[in-house]
Order: C-alpha cells, then sequence, then structure tokens
C-alpha cells in the first residue's frame, strides 16, 4: 500500500472506530492506538495537501475560525411542534388524529424530546456537506466545520449500503450532555467567567463559537430523529430511523410504536421518572403519526405539522431559603429584581438564584427574607420563584403561562452564548460598589427599589408598563456597556472581533466611553480592521445599533426608508414621525428624546466623521425585502420566467448579492437549464446548494 492509499484506509479505519467508540460507546482498539492512528493519517495529509477532505477524521479537531456564519435558506422548511402540558391535550391530539384518518387504524412513535438545539444535516453521495440551525425556520446558520466536530455525527457514510439515498436530510438535536455541561462550568467558574445557566444555552454558545477547535473540545452530542428526502427506504418514520441507526447515526433506543392510548400513556409514565438517568437533558416527549402516507394526509398548520405534538414534562419544583433580594441593572436601564436564596438541586443543577422579574411580580409575592419559597425550572433559562411554600402558586401552569415570559427556544437560541442573567457586579469600582439592599428589619417585606442601584438615579416607570428602568443612560455603567455590547452585535455594526469580555476589559482601561472610541482603536489590527469594515454597514443598522430605546430592527428599517438620512430624522417632528407605518407614541417619542440630547448629537457627530453611513443609498432604497440578505448568488444556465439580468435586479432588490464565480462562501446557484458541467461539478464539489428557478421564486414570493 503506499502512502496516498494509506490515508485512505487510515480515514476508513478511523471513522469506524471513532463510530465505536462515540456512538456505540463498544470501542475495540485503545485510546493510544486511535491517537496513534490519527497522528499517522495528520502526518500523511500534511505531506499530501492535495488529498486534503473536510470530512477526514483529522478534522474533528477543528479547523480554521469561521469568519462568520452565513445564511442559508432550508432546502425544506424546519417547522417546529405545538406544545401541550397536559395528558388531557394528549388525548384531544390522539382523537383529532383518528378524526382527520376518518377513524383509519394508525400507529404513533413516542420518543423523547431532546432539550438541546435543534440541526439539520444534509448528505449527499454519503458524504457530510453542509449543516445548518435552525434560525427562523426558513433559513439558518451554516455551521458545518463546528458540527464535523461532534464526534457521534458521522461525515462520511457506509459506502456498500444500498439504501443510502444519494441525497438527503436528517434532522436531530445538538446536545451538551450533563457531564460536559458540568466540567464546562467547573473551567468557567475557575477562570471567573459566567456560567451557562444550562447544557442547552452551553451547546447553542457552543456550536455558535467561532473557533471551531473550542468546539471540539466542548463534548458536544448529537441524536437524530427525522429523515427527510425523495428517495428514503421506508414509508414508516421509526422504520426510517432504524434504517438511519444502521447508517452510522446516533439513533435514540427509546423510540417505541404505539398502538393505543394506554401504550402511549405507558410510556410517558415510564419516561416522566426515568429520563433523570439519561447523559442528556430531555423536556418532554414528542409523540408523531408513524405512517409517512397518514403525515401526509394531515398535512399541517402554518406553524407546525397536525400529525406530531410535543408534550412537556411538568416543570421541577424545589423548595428553599430566600436570603437576600438584588436589583440588575440591563441594557436599556431596566431593573430586574433577583432573588437569591440558598443553593437547591432542581432538574440536575444547583440553582441558588431566581428571577422575580419585576415591582408587580415582586410585591404579589409578598416575599420576606428567610420565607420558603418554591422554585420552578421550566422550559425556560432562569429560574423563577412561583410561590412561597403552602400557597397556591406551585401548582401546574397553563399552557399560556408557561409561554409567556421568555421568548421561545429558537429565538434565544440564537443570542450570545453568555447567560444573559449575569446580575451586575463585574464592573463594581470603588465609585460603584456591589449593591446590597439594606434590610435592617428581618422579616420586614421586600418591597422595590425607588433608585438605581448603581448609579443612584431615581428610577422611573411609564405609563402602561411592568418595568422600571434607570433613566441616566449616558453615565450609568451597566447601561453604557449594554449598548457598546449591543452596537457590536451581528444584527447591528456586526463588528466580529469584539465580544461581551474585550469590551468590559476596554471599558475598565478607560478606552471605550461610548460607541464612538471603537473607531479609535488602532492596538490591535484584527479589532480596528474589523471595526473598520462596520462603516459598509447600511444606515438602517446604524440606526438600530444606535439602540434608542423601542427602535428595534424593524422599526429603525422602516425609519431609515422613510427619512433616508439621519438628519431628516433628527429634525423630525412628532407628527412626521408618527406617519411612518408601525410607528407609535412609545417609539416617536423615545426618538424625540434621543435627538434632544445635545451629547447623543455631538456622538452621532463623531460616528459620521468616522464615516458610518447615515444615509440610505438609491440602490438600498429600491431594495424589496430582506429576504437574500447576506447572501451571495451564483447564477447560471438559461430561465423561463425572467432574463439573467433580470435575476440580478430580483436578487438585490431581495438584498442579496450577485457574485460570478463558484466558491465556498456561496450561498447558492440560481440555476435555470442547461446549466453548464464544470459549474455544476464545482458546486457538487464544495456543496453548494443548487436551486432551481421555480424554488427560487418561491422563495422570494413569487409563485
Ligand atoms: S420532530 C416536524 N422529534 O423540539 C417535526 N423534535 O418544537 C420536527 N425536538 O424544533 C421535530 N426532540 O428542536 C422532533 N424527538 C424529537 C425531538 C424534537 C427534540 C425539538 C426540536 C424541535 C422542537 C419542537
Amino acid at each position: 500500500m503506499n502512502e496516498r492509499e494509506s490515508i485512505i484506509s487510515l480515514r476508513e479505519q478511523l471513522h469506524r472506530h471513532n463510530y465505536n467508540y462515540y456512538v456505540l460507546n463498544a470501542p475495540t482498539i485503545s485510546d493510544k492506538e486511535f491517537d496513534e492512528m490519527m497522528h499517522r493519517l495528520q502526518a500523511l495529509e500534511e505531506k499530501y495537501p492535495d488529498m486534503s477532505d473536510p470530512n477526514s477524521p483529522t478534522q474533528r479537531v477543528g479547523s480554521d475560525l469561521n469568519d462568520e456564519f452565513r445564511t442559508v435558506p432550508h432546502r425544506r422548511p424546519m417547522l417546529s411542534l405545538a406544545n401541550t402540558y397536559n395528558l388531557e391535550e394528549v388525548r384531544e391530539f390522539y382523537q383529532r388524529v383518528s378524526d382527520g384518518l376518518h377513524g383509519q387504524p394508525f400507529q404513533v412513535c413516542a420518543e423523547l424530546k431532546y432539550d438541546g438545539l435543534s440541526i439539520s444535516l444534509h448528505y449527499r453521495d454519503g458524504k457530510l456537506v453542509q449543516a445548518l440551525t435552525r434560525g427562523d425556520g426558513v433559513q439558518g446558520d451554516d455551521v458545518t466545520a463546528n458540527v464535523r466536530t461532534i464526534r457521534s455525527i458521522p461525515l462520511v457514510l457506509d459506502s456498500s449500503r444500498e439504501d443510502i439515498p444519494e441525497e438527503f436530510e436528517i434532522r436531530g438535536e445538538v446536545l451538551m450532555p450533563w457531564q460536559s455541561f458540568e466540567r464546562l462550568n467547573d473551567e468557567r467558574s475557575q477562570a471567573g467567567e459566567d456560567l451557562f445557566a444550562n447544557p442547552r444555552n452551553a451547546a447553542s454558545g457552543t456550536l455558535k463559537s467561532k473557533d471551531p477547535k473550542v468546539v471540539s473540545q466542548r463534548g458536544l452530542d448529537a441524536y437524530l430523529y427525522y429523515l427527510l428526502g425523495e428517495d428514503i427506504p421506508s414509508t414508516g418514520h421509526y422504520e426510517n430511523m432504524e434504517s438511519a441507526r444502521s447508517w452510522g447515526f446516533q439513533v435514540s433506543k427509546d423510540m417505541r410504536l404505539c398502538n393505543t392510548l394506554e401504550e402511549l400513556w405507558e410510556y410517558i409514565s415510564y419516561w416522566d421518572v426515568h429520563r433523570k438517568e439519561l447523559p442528556v437533558a430531555t423536556d418532554g416527549i414528542v409523540i408523531k403519526v408513524n405512517s409517512l402516507a397518514q403525515q401526509k394526509a394531515l398535512g399541517m398548520t402554518a406553524k407546525s405539522p397536525r400529525w406530531a405534538i410535543a408534550y412537556k414534562f411538568q416543570a421541577e419544583q424545589a423548595c428553599t431559603i430566600l436570603r437576600e433580594v438584588t436589583f440588575q441593572v440591563g441594557r436599556t436601564g431596566v431593573v430586574t429584581p433577583v432573588a437569591n436564596m440558598d443553593s437547591v438541586l432542581l432538574s440536575g443543577t444547583m440553582v441558588h438564584r431566581a428571577t422575580l422579574h419585576n415591582a408587580d411580580v415582586l410585591e404579589a409575592l409578598d416575599l420576606h427574607i428567610g420565607d420558603h419559597v418554591l422554585v420552578e425550572k421550566g422550559g425556560e433559562i432562569i429560574p423563577k420563584i412561583v410561590g412561597k411554600e403552602g400557597t397556591e402558586n406551585g401548582k401546574r401552569k397553563t399552557e399560556n403561562s408557561e409561554k409567556s415570559e421568555y421568548s421561545e427556544k429558537s429565538e434565544y437560541s440564537e443570542k450570545s452564548e453568555y447567560s444573559e442573567y449575569s446580575e451586575y457586579s463585574e464592573t463594581s469600582d470603588d465609585k460603584h460598589p456591589p449593591f446590597r439592599f439594606p434590610f435592617s428589619v428581618f422579616r420586614s417585606p421586600i418591597h422595590f427599589i425607588q433608585r438605581c442601584p448603581v448609579c443612584g438615579t431615581p428610577l422611573v416607570r411609564g405609563e402602561e408598563e411592568a418595568s422600571h428602568y434607570c433613566p441616566n443612560d449616558l453615565h450609568c455603567a451597566p447601561q453604557i456597556i449594554g449598548r457598546l455590547e449591543h452596537f457590536v452585535s451581528r444584527k447591528a455594526m456586526n463588528i466580529s472581533q469584539v465580544g461581551p469580555e474585550l469590551i468590559q476589559q476596554y471599558y475598565r482601561n478607560g478606552m471605550l466611553h461610548d460607541v464612538s472610541d471603537f473607531y479609535r482603536i488602532t492596538h490591535d489590527k484584527k479589532v480596528a480592521d474589523s471595526v473598520a469594515r462596520s462603516t459598509e454597514v447600511p444606515f438602517e443598522r446604524v440606526l438600530f445599533a444606535l439602540g434608542i430605546r423601542f427602535v428595534g430592527e424593524i422599526a429603525a428599517k422602516t425609519l431609515a426608508r422613510k427619512f433616508k438620512d439621519i438628519d431628516s430624522l433628527m429634525s423630525a417632528t412628532m407628527e412626521q414621525l408618527l406617519e411612518t407605518d408601525g410607528i407609535g407614541n412609545v417609539i416617536a417619542e423615545s426618538i424625540i428624546n434621543y435627538f434632544a440630547s445635545e451629547e447623543n448629537r455631538a456622538l452621532i457627530e463623531r460616528l459620521r466623521q468616522a464615516g458610518l453611513q447615515f444615509t440610505l443609498s438609491e440602490e438600498q432604497l429600491s431594495t424589496h425585502s430582506t429576504t437574500l440578505q447576506g447572501q451571495s448568488i451564483v447564477i447560471s444556465g438559461v430561465f423561463a420566467h425572467h432574463s439573467r439580468d433580470e435575476y440580478k435586479r430580483i436578487i438585490e432588490q431581495h438584498g442579496g448579492k450577485n457574485v460570478g464565480s463558484i466558491s465556498g462562501k456561496t450561498s447558492f446557484i440560481l440555476a435555470g437549464e442547461n446549466m453548464g458541467p464544470s459549474k455544476l461539478e464545482k458546486a457538487e464539489k464544495l456543496g453548494v446548494r443548487i436551486v432551481s428557478e421555480d424554488e427560487f421564486l418561491a422563495m422570494i414570493g413569487q409563485e
């Protein structure tokens, strides 16, 4: 065997050993032998760079840094499931299915609902070509490089299997096992870093990490639960998953086919107890009609299929003693009361802090130091106090109340990797010592505070608002830091080299006072380059980045389009603002207040000097939508509905970018008839998706 052949052979062997170890938990060689083989392969790959392969087992340790994650449309939308919280609703689902199938017999597949973040893996010719997060369900982030480091995900499938479709997607959940989660948090705590609130956050933060090497070390795992494609082997979901398991995917062994509601009850009650023994977090049971034909007949609603439902386990509660209430100040100045309690074990983690949301919730709970409080951790990240021991409040919640307080999983899984729940303490200094609420009288009821715990400014509460906030936005430290973090974030200026830690550091060193100081950084070239690139960011995102209270992404876009430049917006009257679609009193007033401030106007001037975009170009004005924003598209072939030039214009109008040649950065190829064979080959090699004319028109809503 020559060295080139050895590369192929070592890869095959290592893929197999990897599977034995990570999926079957049954290694057949020692770790030492495995490492030796890996080193041999690494050395050979270095010697023969022309044989490099992104799916080589050596890539499991992580390749180059991700610059940023491309947003890529899903080939098939990634739906979520309707949730139920009690067995009665499961019975109703069962009945609806039965009615929908006009009394036909049917089977359901019951399986565990894994609590991580969903992922869609795309395979072609037996190789992993792309991995996307759920994103908004229509398009997700390309996290392929990071996913390649997850050892239980096969990069290459056994080519001797004849039932593997040429092209398919398999979906599942990326998870951080409890063990890895605890190890990670131990390390972070020793390093004085913020802890992750739960394994889901940790998994999500890790998968979005810019450094695949970090991902590789964090011990992520994945379970797959949904196979999609034209030529999948069976007519039943369960059977398809069995096939997927035999192809090398990690598919739960705890799926059950149920013929009756009674069998389903048994499954649910068994797992309600035994799920605690699993190595990963689960938060419910998913019930799916098994026959694909019956699934098709049942169809779906706008958001979720009618053939499946998620039953969420009752949130676990624990009782502990309240020791102190502290108050935390967020980016927009909102002050949140936080309960500090004796540590208690809840759903597998130690909990000692819980949110009390706002003044109303705090008052309604009528808390005293020393109270025995009931803490609950449901689907949300942050534990909450639901009542005191012996009160009625600890009872099971209805569907609405469980969902209301925090955004749904899909949204918060896209957020930054750090728990948003770190209390304001890191920046405390001599002038601003960490706040402690002065309880002098033991057992006196706890009330909301009147002044900002950081800067002492009297708090205000807007009419009909639940929260109190500190109006000293320009000089209150957590608000300044929050604004700096918001400014660099992806949807704002996207200054990817600057994260929360660096901001804290620069702020403490006195290098950053407001967002214009970013543009004076010179000592770190990487940072300076990343900052310089942000001067290209269009006006609407600059406006969003300023962090004007209540001016979110959509409002910023509407305002930018209506007023076209910052000067017109700054001089707009209340009436003019109110004439704008979607801008009501609250937003309009906030804008007027923002620009009334001399300091804010001076800031805008400094940003203008730094070269930021404060005008919308003609080209941007003619953009119809942002469906294709951030996507690089190659056009190839001949088309039936529009000419190539028209397609170029359409792409721009929807925010996309036309590029001439295919590269790894291409989001997709809009392919008409007769696409050239060399392009096709290149696209396949790089795993770039090919979109037909009809698919493309559907994508931009012109079916
Ligand atoms: S099936 C159309 N099966 O729960 C059906 N989902 O709200 C798609 N999940 O987004 C999903 N375990 O992230 C399915 N065994 C399982 C699951 C599961 C966890 C997650 C998934 C999905 C969400 C549904």
